[in-house]
């Protein structure tokens, strides 16, 4: 899979033409219907915490070191024992391929290219089977609880995700309830979703978008297909009768006993949450606010970082998601704590600005951006990433919880 020297050179000019995820947003505005890019780009409530993400990130400051010999720069990293080229993963996306069809596809392939990690999610857009044929060595699989009595199709998909080959599962905490996403509302996209007559303007003035419509069909849940009885419809009528809930914490116990590889929980922003999952035999966290999309009022995730690694941190491994645009994040991340980062809407945008190459270009450019972000920091390694000197003023201090028993 090697990238032959065109596919090189492209991929070289479009980290000069779209140097920073703000282009390809620009871009991905005008090139996609209306309706998928609010989907993808909107948050819960009045978006506060969505751009508290990103405000919060760039508080962050490092200090650089310089005088020191920074060549060659080495920014890959170990994560539950696998060598990966950089600590930098594809958060799971539902329903990704409204915003770019082929979507999960895509990202598999850029992700095994690139020798990051993919976390796909149960709401892909193909199944777990397929991206993990695509993906053989990078696949993580995310999971949500379903149905809510019994949660026995989740646990279905854990085998399937195993018989696979998934290195990591990871069950997301943070939807016990359904959430309102206005700009959702507002564009009449709610699932089972149907197409208005507005929707149809936006998806005819979007060309580059709807050919690739019309050579990959329609997107749906391919997880799915096996439990819904199959067709479009169904299938849509089916995530909405059966997911939404969260996993409470009997539940993932019986999980952990169930999945026989490391296994993270994702969506913890309480250090009371973390020693719950560590005390569980959980490996790993994902501190995240879901990119803003379920609790407007939530911290964002690289505030409540600090403590969550202070607590939990010599027991488990801990990612960070939500805002995460590009390398610099990840060395903000990674010096408050974490061992690495994950991003969403950096990847969708890409595909959305640039269609079917541009997860690769985003994943090229994050190992770029965090290898320059080493140097600057006289890194040559990440192993020693910790001892960066940084100021964080937002960073929430008190450990004010009371620490959960656990039998
Ligand atoms: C359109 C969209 C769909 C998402 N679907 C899921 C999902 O199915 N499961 C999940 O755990 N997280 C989901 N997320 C949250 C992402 O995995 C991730 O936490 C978030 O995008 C990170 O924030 P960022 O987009 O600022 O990088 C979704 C996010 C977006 C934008």
């Amino acid at each position: 899979m090697d990238a032959v020297p065109s596919e090189i050179r492209r991929l070289a000019q479009l980290r000069r033409g779209f140097p920073s995820v703000s282009d390809l947003e620009r871009r991905a505005a005008r090139r996609i219907p209306r309706f998928a890019f609010d989907f993808i780009q909107g948050g819960a409530g009045d978006e506060s915490g969505l751009l508290r993400n990103r405000a919060a990130l760039q508080s962050v400051q490092i200090a650089p070191r310089y005088g020191r010999k920074v060549a060659p720069v080495d920014p890959s990293a170990t994560l539950f024992g696998r060598r990966y080229a950089a600590p930098i993963g594809i958060s799971p996306i539902g329903f990704d391929g409204i915003m770019w069809p082929g979507a999960t596809r895509l990202f598999a392939d850029a992700a095994q290219r690139a020798n990051i990690p993919y976390l796909v999610g149960t709401l892909a857009t193909e199944t777990i089977e397929t991206v993990a044929t695509i993906a053989p060595d990078v696949t993580w699989f995310q999971l949500y609880p379903l149905p809510a009595d019994d949660h026995r199709i989740s646990h279905h998909l854990a085998d399937r995700a195993q018989a696979a080959g998934a290195q990591v599962l990871v069950a997301t905490l943070d939807v016990p309830a359904r959430t309102k996403r206005p700009r959702d509302l507002r564009n009449g996209f709610v699932m089972p979703f149907r197409l208005g007559p507005g929707m149809l303007v936006q998806m005819a003035t979007a060309l580059p978008w709807s050919l690739a419509l019309a050579r990959r069909g329609r997107p749906n849940f391919a997880n799915m297909l096996a439990y819904s009885g199959g067709g479009y419809e169904q299938t849509a009528s089916f995530v909405q009768k059966n997911v939404g809930g969260g996993f409470e914490w009997e539940a993932l116990a019986r999980l952990r006993d169930r999945w026989p590889r490391p296994m993270m929980v994702k969506g913890v922003m309480h250090p009371g949450d973390a020693e719950q999952a560590v005390a569980l035999g959980i490996d790993g966290i994902i501190v995240s606010n879901h990119g803003g999309r379920q609790f407007d009022a939530a911290p964002a995730g690289i505030d409540v970082l600090p403590e969550i690694a202070r607590t939990v941190g010599d027991r488990c491994t801990i990612m960070l998601d939500s805002g995460v645009t590009g390398g610099v994040d990840v060395l903000r991340a990674m010096a408050l704590g974490a061992q690495g980062a994950f991003a969403g809407r950096a990847f969708m945008l890409a595909l959305a600005a640039l269609g079917d190459i541009g997860a690769r270009h985003m994943a090229g450019a994050f190992i770029e951006e965090l290898s320059s972000a080493m140097a600057q920091c006289g890194l040559t390694s990440l192993d020693h990433v910790r001892s960066l000197r940084t100021r964080h003023p937002d960073a929430w201090t008190s450990a004010d919880f009371t620490p959960p028993e656990v039998s």
